[in-house]
């Protein structure tokens, strides 16, 4: 039996971090450091975990974040009002808000509330509108990593059949949208299954490449899915157990079953996650080049 591929996100972001550096040291040399600040609110732990690590990764680059910590119970308006202010603070090219927010607060208000220009997440309505049309600005960061995986590996869609489980707004939908845009590396048929999809196992084997974004721990079993298909696992679940964390990482898919019918396949840890950080790292060096040029940013406009 062929040996499974296994794609793995870290070695695809450090090669997305080595091509960014260039481009680092020019806008550095033209005296502008990529800055993003992170607006977290309340102590969620896996919330908390994320923006360490993309912290981290900022100050490992040589890139300059700063994490605006907010109490749960904090009003509306006062988040609304820090957001305005670093619309309008040069030092940031970018803005995200790490989902999710507390039940109080109205998620889509504080997204439309961002810049646009500085919506490095791309969930604006006006990025999301960009992406449906075919001429993105920002890509939402883990759909874009899930291509770029895709495209190290030379996996080309074009004219494969994606099946996408979930729909969110934040993986499920965009990466089904960019799988089927008329470009290379795209161009595929697609089909989206959700909690309302009535026989998922029908379209699941019929699947050349399946993405996994539903947050239900290892769903995806073996005979759901075609010999020689390619997995994109995008879950991230905690399971508890008697480990010394209390919990083990695990995907969307049964990943030891699976990769023996697939042909290429993401681990968890190691895969889709990891390049959520780089490409959010790359839409931040987008952003300030894009205020250098004072032009326009790829795909854009
Ligand atoms: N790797 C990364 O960097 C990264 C980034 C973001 C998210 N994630 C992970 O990816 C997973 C999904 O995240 P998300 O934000 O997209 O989640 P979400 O907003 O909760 O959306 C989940 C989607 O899956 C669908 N779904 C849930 N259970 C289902 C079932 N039993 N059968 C069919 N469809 C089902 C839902 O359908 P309905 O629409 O009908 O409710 C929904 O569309 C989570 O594990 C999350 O932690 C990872």
């Amino acid at each position: 039996m062929a040996e499974v591929l296994i794609l793995s996100g870290k070695t695809v972001s450090q090669h997305v971090y080595h091509s960014l550096q260039p481009r680092i040291d020019s806008l550095t040399r033209s005296g502008v450091i990529p800055g993003l600040a992170v607006v977290l609110v309340g102590d969620n732990p896996a919330s908390q975990i994320y923006v360490n690590s993309k912290a981290k990764r900022f100050d490992k680059l040589g890139l300059f974040s700063e994490t605006f910590k907010l109490p749960e119970n904090i009003p509306e308006n006062d988040i609304l009002s820090l957001i305005n202010d670093l619309n309008n603070d040069n030092r940031f090219h970018g803005i995200l808000v790490q989902m999710p927010l507390p039940e109080h607060l109205n998620e889509s208000t504080v997204i439309r509330t961002i810049n646009p220009e500085k919506d490095v997440d791309g969930f604006h309505p006006e990025n999301m509108g960009l992406l449906a049309s075919g001429i993105p600005r920002f890509i939402p960061c883990t759909p874009k990593g899930i291509m770029r995986i895709l495209e190290y590996y030379q996996i080309d869609p074009s004219g494969k059949h994606v099946v996408v489980i979930g729909r969110s707004n934040i993986v499920g939908r965009p990466v089904s949208i960019l799988m089927s845009l008329k470009q290379e590396f795209s161009n595929a048929t697609t089909t989206i299954c959700h909690s309302g999809t009535s026989d998922i196992s029908y379209f699941t084997r019929q699947a050349d490449i399946l993405i996994a974004a539903m947050g239900v721990p290892e769903f995806v079993k073996a005979h759901q899915v075609k010999k020689g298909v390619v997995i994109i696992d995008v879950g991230i679940n905690r399971v508890e157990d008697d480990s010394k964390k209390g919990y083990t990482l695990v995907g969307d898919v049964d990943f030891i079953n699976v990769a023996e019918k697939a042909s290429a396949i993401t681990p968890v840890p190691g895969g889709v996650g990891v390049m959520t950080i780089a490409m959010l790292v790359e839409n931040t060096v987008e952003a300030a080049e894009h205020l250098v040029s004072g032009g326009v940013v790829a795909g854009d406009l």
